[in-house]
């Protein structure tokens, strides 16, 4: 087991009605002035908005809000943010919303904090990140984990790049998970959020170490129970319990107890996806189901025995023999049956998208950091990026 730190500093309050609490919560945390940061418009129309700034005027707060983030949330949003938050004298921000609108939240964070920087340095890793507004959540979308994790992802709209950053001091200081608040999502974007846990912990498992029995055992409990409440959701959208247990694992997916002792994790289908999200602006879970079949016939056979475990202790597949390739391989596929029985797409074309030559040359040479950097730990290199692309493109001889 690889050396490793934990620091969860989220306080979790999780459960029916817990989003009426917030003003409390905002008050205990310290804040006085708040900035609420929300979404299009599924806050609003369900009435949660409303709901929140309530608690907030009941609780002594003042607020002013912005709206209007979108999914892979843009950097002009983020400077809006800023602005706003320095002009009003803000000491605190509330997301209210998904992974997007938590990850403008804490780049809104770094930027009041930090007046000197321009916020897209902390994101090109040409500035290091030295303070943060305190941040609250109140989740709408399981999914992204952003709500107790350390990372955000943000896209630029010069050049539609999306990169994400990392740090302790942008984790929220609260998380407000109601299931019943994620009721109203369309079932795509509930599915897209259900993949997005299972490759939180899957990112993280398919490592080449070999002792960590303790993080195996907990990981394959979490994406069993991903696997079973995701296909229940799709005909039971209002099945409380189903709901509750993807967002409990939403947030223990990413906030780092399944990484303990992994040595950090692999990360190529997030860096894959990123791309195809920053370029193509698809939503990333459905981003991380078309690639991640690709991804893992193209690597297996570097550790077949971590996919044939796998294979076995989360799909129940016997590992015949001991033949650990066939075993991955049956593993990879009910992987895949699995993505197509949530209605998610397992290459590039059920994800909507029609690439050319060119098209996937340009999204491995920018995810390579333009020929300059490997992924992973199997240490993809852009021609291997470019290979994978193209076998989600539906070129499946590079596999041979
Ligand atoms: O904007 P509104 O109207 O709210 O609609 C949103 C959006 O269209 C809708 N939605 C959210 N809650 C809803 C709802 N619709 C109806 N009822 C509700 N209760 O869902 C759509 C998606 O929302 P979004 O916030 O984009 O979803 P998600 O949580 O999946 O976040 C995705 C973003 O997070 C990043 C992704 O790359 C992507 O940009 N990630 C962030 C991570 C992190 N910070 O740790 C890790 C992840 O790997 C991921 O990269
Ligand atoms: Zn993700």
């Amino acid at each position: 087991m690889r050396n490793f730190g934990l620091y969860i500093p989220t306080r979790v309050v999780f459960g029916k009605d817990t989003h009426l609490q917030v003003g409390e919560l905002i008050k205990e945390s310290g804040g006085h002035k708040v900035f609420v940061h929300y979404g299009g418009k599924s806050a609003r129309e369900s009435g949660l908005l409303d709901q929140v700034f309530d608690s907030l005027t009941e609780a002594g707060l003042s607020y002013v809000s912005l709206g209007g983030v979108r999914p892979n949330p843009r950097l002009s949003k983020v400077y809006e943010g800023i602005d706003l938050c320095k002009k009003e004298g803000v000491d605190f921000i509330l997301a209210v919303g998904g992974g997007s609108v938590i990850d403008s939240s804490k780049a809104i964070g770094y930027g009041v904090a930090d007046p000197e920087a321009d916020v897209w340095e902390f994101y090109t890793h040409t500035r290091e990140i030295h303070g943060c507004l305190p941040i609250g959540a109140v989740l709408t979308i399981a999914a992204a984990g952003s709500e107790m994790s350390d990372s955000s992802v943000i896209t630029n709209e010069d050049g539609w790049l999306k990169r994400g950053c990392h740090s302790d001091l942008g984790r929220c200081r609260f998380a407000i998970l109601n299931p019943r608040l994620t009721y109203t999502l369309p079932q795509y974007q509930t599915e897209c959020g259900c993949v997005d846990i299972l490759m939180h912990t899957m990112e993280r498992y398919f490592v080449n170490i070999e002792t960590m029995e303790i993080v195996d055992g907990m990981s394959e409990a979490l994406m069993q129970t991903v696997i079973y409440n995701a296909r229940i959701l799709m005909s039971e959208p209002g099945n409380y319990n189903a709901r509750a247990e993807i967002m409990w694992a939403g947030s223990l997916s990413h906030n780092g107890l399944m990484g303990c002792g992994t040595g950090g994790g692999d990360w190529a289908c997030h860096q894959l996806a990123h791309e195809l999200g920053g370029r193509y602006d698809v939503t990333h879970g459905a981003a991380l189901a078309a690639i991640w079949g690709s991804w893992a016939r193209y690597v297996y056979k570097a550790n077949p025995e971590r996919f044939a475990q796998f294979a076995t202790n989360v799909f129940g597949i016997a590992c015949d023999g001991m033949d650990f390739e066939k075993t991955a391989l049956a593993g990879i596929e009910a992987l895949e049956d699995f993505f197509r029985s949530i209605e998610m797409p397992t290459d590039l074309k059920e994800l909507g998208l029609e690439l050319s030559d060119s098209d996937i040359r340009e999204l491995a040479f920018k995810c390579s950091y333009e020929d300059t950097r490997t992924i992973g730990v199997f240490r993809l290199n852009m021609k291997d990026m470019e290979r994978i692309y193209q076998i989600a493109n539906g070129n499946k001889s590079l596999l041979t």
